[in-house]
């Protein structure tokens, strides 16, 4: 290998000794391409051949494990209006969860894909974190978030940013719009641990952390992720962490989480990512799809 990475700054000058990546399992999963698919067209007998049965408590993994290839196929020609013909419709990416006393870490390798020239940035990579306060997290990953109204989709009219559809006083086919529940109902639904953590680095291209929650909306927070990038060849590697204890979701040994991927690669923006299905993570040990030892 003839290419030396070439390691920029972290972007957080407290970030924690890296762990030993070469002695901690990796696991590859492919994120797809899933056009303009929202959780609304999920839910909806007639359109999504799976609705039934997802509204039933079914799990999106639970059918389609296997078959991103094709469903980002499908999704990019007949589910996006506006598709983005440039690159592949999935991505092989590498992942690998480490912890030590205080610091959970997550670490992402993918390879470059061709240049969309959308956003300066080369590419973002972002995870979502739910400690089971957010049910439709575990069944539904990212489509917990996604809605018909939110900017981009096929109904989305605003800039209106993901958010959780337990936040809005009603539901249609087209998403919740902008009317919330009163504020008592968002005060408990809040206090019982609804909302998404979202992590995220944009590899601008040294890497700029950021997170926060998805509640009524995107929501940023004051930064507790750090983030260190580097790259060989074409290939991109991350590392994003943070204190267990820092965020939205308090991190504990033996507790299950929900976790999922969404990766804007080669300059894409917006809803041109790619996603993964959702994954389960436990800290220690235990049944989960990634164990951080
Ligand atoms: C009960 C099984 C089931 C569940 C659960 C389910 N699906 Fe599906 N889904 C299907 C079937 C069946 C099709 C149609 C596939 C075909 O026609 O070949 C489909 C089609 C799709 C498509 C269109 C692409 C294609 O290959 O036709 C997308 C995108 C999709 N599902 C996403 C999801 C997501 C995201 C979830 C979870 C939120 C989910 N599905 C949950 C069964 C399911």
């Amino acid at each position: 290998m003839r290419a030396l990475p070439l390691l920029f700054l972290a972007s957080f000058s407290a970030a924690a000794a890296a762990p030993n990546w070469a002695s901690v399992p990796s696991k590859p999963i492919t994120l797809f391409m899933p056009g303009q698919t929202s959780l609304e067209w999920l839910m909806t007998p007639g359109e999504h051949k799976g609705a039934d049965r997802f509204r039933a408590g079914a799990a999106c993994l639970s059918c389609h494990t296997g078959q991103e290839r094709v469903m980002g196929d499908v999704a990019r020609k007949k589910y996006d209006r506006a598709p983005l013909g440039v690159q592949p419709v999935t991505l092989p990416v590498t992942v690998q969860f480490a912890r030590d006393a205080d610091t959970l870490y997550v670490r992402v390798t993918f390879a470059d894909t061709p240049d969309a020239k959308q956003d300066p940035a080369a590419a973002k990579v972002a995870m979502m974190l739910d400690g089971g306060g957010t049910p439709e997290a575990a069944r539904a990953g990212c489509w917990a978030m996604c809605h018909d109204d939110s900017a981009a989709m096929p109904s989305g009219k605003t800039p209106r940013t993901m958010y959780l559809g337990k936040t809005r006083a009603l539901m249609t086919r087209q998403g919740g719009g902008d009317t919330l529940k009163p504020a008592g109902e968002l005060a408990r639904l809040k206090a019982s641990g609804y909302g998404i953590e979202y992590w995220q680095v944009a590899l601008t291209p040294a890497p700029v952390a950021a997170n926060g929650v998805v509640f009524d909306k995107r929501t940023p927070a004051k930064t507790v992720v750090a983030a260190t990038a580097s790259r060989a060849g074409n290939q991109w590697t991350e590392v994003l962490s943070r204190k267990l204890t820092t965020g939205q979701v308090a991190l504990v040994p033996g507790k299950k989480y929900a976790v999922a991927f969404a990766i804007n690669a080669g300059h894409s923006a917006g809803r041109y990512h790619y996603v993964s299905f959702e994954r389960s993570l436990i800290l220690g040990g235990g049944a989960a799809d990634f164990v951080a030892k």
